[in-house]
């Protein structure tokens, strides 16, 4: 059953010719796509802006109940409306093994989640209060990092299944360091993530499988093989000779 909770084992794609002229069908990374499998531990996707990443995300979490400005299936909040309808024309195929918890960060709404907290906390009067779970500080009044912070130290338990869209977003390089040891603690408590990145740094959990989206379409690589760590190291080990080409090309 669809809302049965379960972890993730593959999304099947299944779209209607008549509908592969428009958004989101049209997106080179849906031409040719049937099946995508889930690593039970973390599933990366990653590739230029525009690919797709984001929508994919949100089908695959509105498809599994979540809401699609992001949050856990507590939050049904919609300030616009923008995901696209790709959620039905997937399936998603979900092992036996239960799970407890799940959560859906869309970098972007993550000021509406933090409003939501407050709003539900306003409106109850009895029982333990939502942001107490998220680390007891208002998110309003953390910085960005430190509240994305906050959420994954605090409110991931480990039992479930977490949907992260670019959720370096907001974090320094160490805390993008911290957050591999932090996945690793939680992967270990039974947590399967979908991470949508551009960071070099989390992308390097080794445990893993990692989906590149390209103008071609989607390919497996592993961790060295992607552009996103060849590209990294190129600027890394030489950047003088990086900037002198960049420059260049910009005083052209
Ligand atoms: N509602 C929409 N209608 C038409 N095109 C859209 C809509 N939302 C996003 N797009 C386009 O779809 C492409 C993929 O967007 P997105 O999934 O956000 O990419 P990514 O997350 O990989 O950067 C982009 O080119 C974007 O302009
Ligand atoms: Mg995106």
């Amino acid at each position: 059953m669809r809302d049965q909770p379960g972890y993730l084992l593959e999304v099947n794609f299944d779209i209607p010719q008549e509908l592969r002229q428009s958004y989101p069908y049209n997106l080179p990374v849906l031409r040719t796509l049937k099946t995508l499998k889930f690593h039970p531990s973390v599933t990366y996707i990653i590739g230029e802006n525009g690919l797709g990443k984001s929508t994919l995300m949100e089908a695959i979490a509105v498809y599994l109940g979540f809401n699609p400005e992001g949050g856990s299936k507590n939050f049904n909040f919609n300030t616009y409306a923008s995901h696209s309808a790709l959620h039905e024309h997937i399936r998603v195929a979900k092992s036996h093994r239960r799970i407890s918890d799940g959560f859906f960060l869309r970098g972007e709404s993550f000021y509406n989640l933090a409003s939501e907290i407050e709003a539900l906390d306003k409106g109850s009067s009895y029982g333990g209060k939502v942001i107490d779970s998220y680390g007891g500080i208002s998110l309003h009044e953390l910085s960005h990092g430190e509240s994305f912070w906050a959420l994954f130290m605090n409110r991931f338990s480990g039992s479930g299944i977490y949907l992260l869209d670019e959720p370096e977003s907001a974090l320094s390089v160490q805390r993008q360091m911290a957050m591999l040891s932090r996945i690793h603690q939680l992967v270990g408590k039974g947590a399967q993530f979908l991470i949508a990145t551009h960071s070099p740094i989390l992308l390097a959990y080794p445990d893993s499988i990692i989906y590149q989206l390209s103008t071609e379409g989607i390919e497996h690589k592993k961790y060295q093989e992607t552009e996103l760590f060849s590209i990294s190291k190129a600027f890394i080990n030489d950047p003088d000779r990086m900037l002198s080409i960049l420059l260049q090309q910009s005083d052209d």
